[in-house]
């Protein structure tokens, strides 16, 4: 199908719902099929949110790994997407036309390339309900000080522009993707959204400024907004950057699997397809102001995780223990009640499914691009 990507009058580019992406350097993609964990037996639609009662949605940070999928379930329930991205270089850009093409195929999407730190955004959210920013920098490992400015400018800044655009507008609501890495080292595990903030690492101090914006926001401008603290969220798609992609990437070229820390440390490991659950119901719930941690409900630690790899691949797995970085938190534990009870949402996916879904999604995408398990994320 031809690429239909054409300049907008704020000078962005819009890919018209239906045409597959070919700009720049991006090569041709297709996107290898998704499996779905065994255990799950589908997504139920958010409440109000139903094909029927079609919504426009804006979706930031589309070509992302959470936010590919959101649109692509944003667009299964049967609404209309817009999606915004500026191809950040965090990590390489055929990743992210491959997350986008699943999208790029539905008639309901819409593609926005722009960056929301500098470019006009007026036009781009007429006829706006919900917007969903989940446009970020990301990364713990690189933000201990260096880059710093490059995470204000797309955690801060670009998130300032958004509230600053949005206010005034009659959208019914505004979802931002926090992070549970405003958390730092927690008082209490598992972590209660009232736990004071004390983050680790600069990105988590990025994020808390630019929750603290979206409340700001929120109070003084009567913007209706929602924050979800997610927990190491998993699954096909996941960033080159995160844990569990590099053991893959590692697993599949034979290295041995580098480690930081002990391999004790513990996370709430979450999988894509529950995070987007309750992203969805999120936009509909009565959660106007509140501050919600969205977990996968039980915690594991990395030893675990590579147990439960070496059992899925059947390969050998080789370790190497390094240090620990000095940004990574010793545990992470999401409480959920509160999500569980104001969303009426309950997470659904084991480690073990989940994770056997990311390898048999890693192991295709590796199959079709070798480059990918090297230069996948800039040095
Ligand atoms: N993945 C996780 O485990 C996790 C955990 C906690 C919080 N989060 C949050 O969820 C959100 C999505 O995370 P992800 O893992 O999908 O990240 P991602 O890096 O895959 O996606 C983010 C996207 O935002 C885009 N972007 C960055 N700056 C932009 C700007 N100025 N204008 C337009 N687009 C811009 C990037 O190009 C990228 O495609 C982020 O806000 C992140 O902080 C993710």
């Amino acid at each position: 199908m031809q690429a239909r990507e054409r300049q907008t009058e704020n000078g962005s580019v819009t890919v018209q719902a239906g045409s597959t992406a070919q700009s720049g350097s991006a090569k041709s993609l297709s996107l290898p099929p998704e499996p779905r964990p065994a255990s799950r037996a589908g997504l139920s639609k958010g409440r109000s949110q139903k094909a029927g009662n079609r919504i426009r949605a804006v979706v930031t940070g589309a070509a992302g790994f959470i936010g590919s999928h959101l649109c692509d379930r944003l667009l299964a329930d049967g609404h209309e997407v817009v999606g915004i991205d500026c191809f950040r270089d965090s990590y390489a850009r055929n990743l992210k036309e491959q997350n986008l093409a699943t999208a790029r195929a539905s008639r309901g999407f819409s593609f926005c390339r722009l960056d929301l730190a500098e470019e006009d955004l007026s036009s781009v959210l007429d006829g706006a309900e919900v917007v969903y920013h989940l446009a970020s920098r990301s990364g713990l490992g690189v933000s201990t000080g260096r880059d710093f400015d490059q995470y204000i400018f797309d955690n801060v800044l670009a998130t300032q522009r958004l509230l600053e655009a949005l206010a005034g507008r009659p959208i019914t609501r505004l979802v931002y993707a926090g992070s549970s890495s405003v958390y730092g080292e927690a008082e209490m595990l598992p972590t209660k959204e009232s736990s004071v903030p004390r983050p680790l690492s600069t990105y988590g101090a990025t994020k808390l400024a630019a929750e603290n914006l979206v409340q700001l926001y929120g109070r003084n401008f009567g913007l209706p907004v929602t924050v979800l603290r997610y927990f190491t969220v998993y699954g096909p798609r996941q960033r080159p950057d995160m844990a569990i992609s590099r053991f893959m990437r590692a697993l599949i070229q034979g290295d041995e699997i580098e480690v930081n820390g002990d391999g004790e440390q513990t996370r709430d490991f979450t999988f894509i397809a529950d995070a987007v659950e309750a992203t969805v119901r999120s936009a509909t719930a009565n959660v106007v102001g509140d501050v919600l941690n969205i977990g996968g409900g039980s915690r594991s630690t990395i030893n675990d995780v590579l147990d439960a790899l070496a059992d899925i691949s059947g390969r050998t797995i080789r370790r190497r223990y390094l240090a620990a970085a000095a940004a990574d938190q010793r545990h992470a534990a999401a409480s959920i009640n509160l999500a569980r009870w104001r969303l009426s949402w309950e997470p659904r996916v084991a480690l073990q499914n989940g994770l056997a879904s990311q390898w048999a999604w890693f192991q295709q995408l590796a199959g079709r691009e070798p480059g990918v398990s090297k230069a996948a994320v800039p040095a």
